[in-house]
Parts: structure tokens; sequence; C-alpha cells
């Protein structure tokens, strides 16, 4: 983040009060007061055991624990002793205490309106959207079925499952019926590309994958299965043989690869089964495996500093405590009180994991899961569906409400957003002008927002206003979640004075944490624990690798990155891993990727390359737009249309240190037009002269 947008954060007084709960047609708020905040906090960190063990009553057991936490840091073991499972907790229990014909998920596909056109017999042209609900009945029989189906193709407690599916219903079935047969998932966003795929599942030693035909995305049809098959492809090239595919028939385009006859080899060795057929078979009855506190429940994939993704592991017990706690203190649920949640997240990431699904369903209130774009078939789509459904809370990304600003007031504006009770935001700062813009045009400056900050690695919220509680600045994410212990500290350690910025960091173990990287301990040591340690006592801290600063009324304030990812629209990506995909081409021979502002997408990827001169000569190119295009249409292909760069820029060489390291920072400077260049040429960059001068600066 440069100087200037600090400043600008610097200047940000407007506080904003917490609304009476009943103003908003809330019973009341769980906790209603900064006084009550700050003695919740307070014990909470003090007498971690006794809050937790208060915590861990909200979950069913099927044995109980002995100890709340076992800590040889950085390794936690939470709830020791115990017995439970994840499907049970957010559907069964429901069952039972007689809720069964209640509605657990609200669902909305995308296709809709007279101008979509999508190939599908019966939905083209539909006027009314698809609308699905399903009870905790149906997702009790229809995860127990997919449960027997999975085992019957050999799935066993402790296998990991890969599921690359649209937002339907069925993608929350797959997920809770691997937990119920205990099974991991590890869900890769629909949005990754084969390559993204086959790394992942060869990474998790996974052999079952569960899939789409396709998916609906802003009117076409996104080849998921193709897309599947390739991955199956590269895998078996490199020996890692896919058992299983389960395929979802969802768009039911017709694709020559479609033509399987389920159950048949393919590629000599991976069958490929429908959805529909395996679980036709397959009996309703299955029960819910116990596991233990620390099983895996989950891997899911994210970016990080090298080129290669890291699995992030979460276990049961203590990621459903932690989903559960902060879905109902930050969202204010409450059962049976006519709530409807809507995360417009994709599952696909941490937040749709935590709360479109685990947090929401632990909590018996329905949650909302949307198919489509926010612009499909026209701009105001969410804001028809929170009309349509009478959404009650609607949690989205700072990236969207800044596409909507762009978009146009009228579109909300021509809405009942009435219905709304509370909004929020996630994954990345909010600039102080969308959260004025959000306030106003979708909380019509009635509804609280909650900024929450967190990650893939926390499990759930650890920076945020509890709405009933906590007075909100726009673009602050406030305050620490109850049972976190947040500083901004130096290298050192020390804590900083208010309003310096220095490094975020946690320094007691939560239950939502990260409890490894996958098959890489060196790199979860590395990555999380080895920069912040307690200079006291040496004990290590958990690093979230994000710079931040606390003001003097200990509201923090995130900076952003200070590793080489970047937040794309949100979406985390490593810039190592757009790197090699641009230097897989084979016109590429050096090339460096760094972020730079962008007034919609937060960050935009710049990617700087060298060329290959034999190349360019043996194939007749020249340097030109055509090839740009061509770089970046290739990296989309190789990992995902979001890392598409939205610049690639062509130099000479790219600068470097004496030691050979890339000057990042220069090409920081220069991606966001801070640095001029001196010796510009229409497409060839030549940094020797900034080189020279800055070598020994970085
Ligand atoms: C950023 C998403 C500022 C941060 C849940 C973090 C935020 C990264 C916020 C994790 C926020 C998330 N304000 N920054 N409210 N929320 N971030 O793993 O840089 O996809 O480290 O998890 O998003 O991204 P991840």
């Amino acid at each position: 983040m440069s100087n200037e947008s600090i400043s600008s954060t610097l200047q940000e007084h407007r506080l904003f009060a917490p609304p009476r709960a009943a103003d908003l047609g809330f019973s009341a708020w769980h906790v209603a007061s900064m006084a009550e905040y700050r003695a919740l906090h307070e014990r909470s960190v003090r007498e971690p055991d006794s809050f937790w063990a208060e915590e861990a009553s909200n979950v069913s057991w099927f044995g109980p624990w002995d100890r709340v936490l076992e800590w040889r840091a950085p390794d936690a073991k939470w709830f020791v002793g115990g017995r439970l499972n994840a499907c049970y907790n957010c559907v069964d229990r429901h069952v039972q205490s007689g809720h069964g014909d209640e509605t657990a998920i609200v669902w909305e596909g995308e296709p809709m309106g007279p101008k979509t056109s999508h190939p599908v017999p019966g939905s083209a042209y539909a006027a009314e959207p698809e609308i699905r609900r399903l009870s905790y009945r149906d997702l009790q029989i229809q995860t127990s079925k997919l449960g027997n189906a999975l085992k019957a193709l050999g799935v066993k407690k402790g296998d990991v499952v890969t599921i690359y599916m649209p937002m339907v219903p069925e993608l929350a079935v797959a997920m809770l019926a691997c937990a119920r047969i205990g099974a991991a998932h590890s869900v890769i966003f629909g949005g990754f590309a084969p390559h993204a795929i086959s790394e992942r599942a060869q990474d998790a030693h996974s052999r079952v994958i569960i899939t789409s035909d396709g998916g609906f995305r802003r009117g076409e049809v996104v080849p998921l299965q193709t897309n599947v098959e390739e991955a199956v492809d590269q895998l078996n090239n490199l020996g890692h043989i896919i058992n299983h595919v389960v395929v979802l028939k969802r768009t039911a385009h017709v694709l020559p690869s479609q033509r399987f006859v389920s159950g048949a080899m393919r590629n000599g060795s991976t069958r490929f089964h429908w959805w529909h057929d395996v679980v036709s078979r397959a009996s309703d009855a299955c029960p819910c495996e116990a596991m233990e506190s620390e099983d895996m429940l989950f891997l899911l994939y994210t970016s990080g500093s090298t080129g290669k993704p890291k699995g992030i592991l979460h276990t049961t017990a203590g990621y459903l405590v932690y989903a559960q706690m902060t879905a109902r203190l930050t969202f204010n649920l409450i059962p049976d009180a006519g709530q409807l949640f809507w995360c417009s997240a994709d599952i696909g990431w941490i937040t749709g994991h935590s709360y479109v699904l685990y947090g929401v369903l632990m909590n018996r209130v329905p949650t909302l899961m949307f198919e489509g774009a926010p612009n499909a078939p026209r701009n105001d789509r969410f804001w028809d569906i929170i009309a349509r459904h009478r959404v009650t809370q609607f949690y989205t990304a700072p990236t969207a409400i800044r596409t909507f600003m762009k978009w146009g007031d009228e579109h909300p504006a021509g809405h009942d957003l009435s219905s709304l009770r509370l909004i929020g935001t996630v994954g990345e700062p909010i600039n102080p002008e969308a959260w004025m813009w959000y306030h106003k045009h979708i909380g019509r400056e009635r509804c609280p927002i909650v900024d929450t900050y967190w990650q893939t690695e926390t499990g759930g919220h650890v920076v945020t206003p509890l709405p009933g509680a906590v007075a909100t600045k726009p673009g602050s994410c406030t305050v620490p979640m109850l049972g976190i212990d947040a500083a901004i500290v130096n290298e050192g350690g020390e804590e900083l004075p208010a309003n310096k910025g220095g490094l975020f960091c946690i320094k007691k173990p939560w239950p939502g944490m990260l409890r490894g990287v996958y098959g890489n301990r060196e790199r979860f040591i590395s990555n999380y624990w080895s920069r912040l340690k307690d200079p006291r006592t040496g004990e290590p801290w958990y690093f979230s690798a994000d710079g931040a600063r606390r003001d003097e009324d200990g509201y923090f304030w995130v900076q952003g990155r200070i590793d080489d990812v970047i937040k794309v629209s949100g979406h985390l990506l490593g810039t190592m891993e757009v790197e090699s995909a641009l230097v897989s081409h084979p016109a590429v021979a050096e090339a460096a990727v760094v972020g730079m502002p962008h007034e919609i997408k937060g960050s935009a990827i710049c990617a700087f390359v060298t060329l290959r001169p034999a190349w360019l000569i043996n194939n007749k190119r020249e340097p030109d737009d055509a090839l740009k295009k061509e770089l970046a249409a290739h990296v989309a292909g190789e990992v995902g249309a979001l890392a598409r760069p939205d610049q690639v820029r062509f130099a000479d060489g790219l600068p470097k240190t004496r030691s050979g390291k890339i000057m990042r920072r220069l090409l920081r400077d220069v991606a966001a037009g801070v640095e001029k260049i001196t010796q510009d040429t229409s497409t060839l960059e030549d940094f020797s002269v900034i080189s020279k001068l800055r070598a020994d600066e970085e």
C-alpha cells in the first residue's frame, strides 16, 4: 500500500454507533455493548480453557473431550479425546431435535430472464429462475446416499476427495457426505484450470474427484468435466491414477468428451460415473462416522509465495467450534427468527466453507446459495435476489462493492432491501468510499457493517466488529474476535504504539487455526511460525503475512500483504504461480509479476517479460500486442481466468540486484506509474539505468 493510502485512512474519523437490535428486527444482540465485549474478550484470553469449554457445548459430541487444549507451539490439539462428526452437527442433529422439515439451504440457479441464451432445454429463456429448497432431512438423505456411493467406490475414512463443482446444492451435499463418512474434502474453485486441479489432487494424494458436466457463469457454460478430464490425463502421465470421477449432470450441454457410458473406463484406468447413477443405487442409511477431534475435516489450497499452492489443513472439532461461534457472533445468527443468511462467496474459497456452509448450518439458520454472477442477466441480480428471498444478512467482498458502485446506484435503488438487518465484507481492505457506499445504498444507513478480517488459515474471523457492541469506522476491521490475542508488533516482537504500522500477529492458539500445510511441515513452520516470537519466552507467534496498524482506540487497520502474494478481486494469487505459467510459454525467457493498484479489483497483475529472440525469429513474430494477448491467455489457460495479467510489458532485461534478485519494489513502482522509465520505447523497457541507481537499495 502506498503512503498516500495510509494517510487517507489515518484521516478517517467517522464513527458509527451500533444500532439497537429492535430497530433492525433482531430480537437481541448476542453481545450488546462495548463493555460486554471487553469483559468477554478479556476473559476469553485470560481463561481460554473455560471460555472454549463453554463454546464447545454448542457442538454435539458422540464422546466427550477431556482436555480443552494441548499446546506445543506451533502444534495445537483442541478438545482432546472428543468424538464428533461435522455432518451430524450441520444436519442430523437438527433432524433429531424436530427441525427436519425446516429449510437448510435456499438455492437459486443462474439462468433467468429473456436475454439469457443457455443451451439447456427447459431452462433456456426462463422468466423465473430455478429455485430449490433443501431441508435438513433432504440433506440427511442426500448425504447418506452419496456417502454410501462414495464408500462403494472405495473411499475410506481419512481419504481426501477432490471436489470441483459449480455453486449448486450438490456441492454442499458432496462436502457434507465426505464429512459424514470421515473422508476429507479438498474443494477446488471452479474457476481454476486443469493444471491447478491436477497439482492439488496430486499433492493431496486424492484418488476420487467429484465434478459436474458444466457450470453456468454469466450465461456461458464452464466446461468443468472437460477440465477434469484434462487433469486426469495430466495426472495419468505423472503416474498418479484417479480411480473414480463422479459427474453431476447440471448443464447437460453436449460436448464430444461427455459421451461416456457411466461406469466405463477412460484412459485405461479411471472410471467416470454419473452422480445420479451411483446415488440411485445407494441406500439412504449411512451412519455419521465418529471422528476424533483432531481428525482432518478438509484441505483447502491457497496461494503462497512459492509457485506451489499450500494445502491448508483444518481438523474437525476446533474448526466447528470456531466456525459456529464466529458465524453466530459476527452475523448475530439466531435460529427460528426468520433469518436468511446470504454469503455471496463461492464455496471454493474459505469464506464459502465457513460462512455459506459450516458456520451457518451449525447455527440452524438457513443459508442462501446463488449459482451465478452478479450481472447475469442484469446488473441488479443480487438486489433482486435479496428482495425476492427477503435476505436478512448479506456478506460480500469489497471488490464486488466497488463493481456495484461503478454499475450505478439505480440498480440497488430499484429494489426493496428492507429485509436486510446486517451487511458484511471480507477478503481485502475496504476503502472508506466503498464502505460509505455500502452503508448508504445497501445498508440504507440502518444496517451495521461487519468488516471481517481473517484468512484460509484462521478458519474464521479473527478481527471484526460484533454488530451490537462495536462502533464501526469505515475501512477498519475494528477489534479482535473473542479468544483472539492479536497484536501489531515489530520484527523483534515488541508491540508498537498507536498508528505505527507493523506485523499482524496472534499470540495464543485458537480452535479454528490451521493444523498444518498438508505434507509440508517445513512450510507450515517457515510461513507462519518462524518470523515472530515472544521476546521473553521465545514461543513462536502466528504471523498472518499482513501489515497493519492499530489506532488510538485499539482498532485494527489492515494494510495488506507483505509477502509475494497479490489479492486480485479478493482472490489470493502467488506471483510465482503466474511467473511459472508465463515461463512455460516457449516465447518467454524470464518473467516477473507484481501487483498494481486497480480501482475495482484492489490489485491487478502486471507481468514484466523478457522474450527469447530466437523464438521470435523462428516463428516470425514481433513483441507486439498480439503476443501480449497470447501470453495473458496462456496464463489464464494454465492457472485460471482469475490469474490473467491485466498488463504484459516486455523488457530487455529484468532489474536485478548485484546478487541477482529481481528488484520487485522497483517493478511495483513502475507498474503503479510512480517510477518513470527514462528510456522507455514503445514495447521494450530498459531498466538498466534505474537498476544501477537502485542496486544498493533492495
Ligand atoms: C486479506 C479470505 C483487509 C488479508 C477470508 C489476508 C483482508 C488475506 C480482510 C487472506 C479484511 C481478508 N480487511 N484484508 N477484512 N479479509 N483480507 O486466505 O490480506 O483468501 O491475509 O481468506 O485476505 O485471504 P484468504
